[in-house]
């Protein structure tokens, strides 16, 4: 099985984080495979924005966390958090950022990174004390958040025993 294929098998969601950094040019690399990622007429609308500061990722999961209702809510502990945003009417806004997220996943994975999707802010990223996070860092007005990325090093590995029972036909 070649390298690309084992990868794209072998990732899974890790929900449990220890407190070692990403290197900043593993980052880079995962940020420039989001970029990388295919978009509807390459129209390139998105933006995507790397959270680093833990004390600002803690104060931005306690806003998300009261805004819905969870208490404690963190990331998972997570030690970097990507928000790829998008324009918010655009045709294929989500289906980019999907795609991009995709891109971070995987290529997380091949670093030894583990990832997650977030999906927390879907619903509540024009709430103003949400807005005013994603106006601090840069991400524009007309930009809403689908889905975000929690990175960071897997505590245990997560285990390959899953079962995936997409259902695959293939018509001769
Ligand atoms: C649209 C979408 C939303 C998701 N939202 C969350 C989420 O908010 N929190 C979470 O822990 N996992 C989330 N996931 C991850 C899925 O739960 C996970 O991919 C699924 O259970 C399969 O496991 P695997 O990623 O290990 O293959 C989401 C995945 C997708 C595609």
């Amino acid at each position: 099985m070649n390298q690309v294929i084992e990868n794209i098998l072998t990732r899974r969601s890790v929900r449990k984080f220890t407190e070692e950094k990403i290197s900043r040019q593993d980052l880079e690399l995962i940020l420039k495979c989001a970029a990388y990622a295919p978009s509807g007429m390459n129209k390139q609308t998105w933006q995507f924005t790397a959270i680093t500061d833990r004390n600002k990722l803690d104060e931005f999961a306690a806003v998300i966390g009261n805004e819905l209702g969870r208490e404690g809510y963190n990331f998972y502990n997570a030690d970097v958090l990507i928000i790829p945003s998008n324009v918010r009417d655009g045709i294929w806004s989500k289906e980019d950022n999907a795609c991009a997220l995709e891109n971070i996943f995987l290529a997380a994975h091949s670093l030894g990174i583990g990832s997650v999707w977030i999906n927390q802010l879907q619903t509540i990223c024009d709430k103003p004390v949400v807005r005013a996070f994603l106006r601090e860092w840069g991400i524009p007005e007309e930009h809403v958040v689908h889905g975000m990325a929690a990175l960071g090093y897997a505590e245990t590995e997560p285990s390959q025993n899953v079962e995936k029972k997409g259902i695959i036909k293939i018509i001769d």
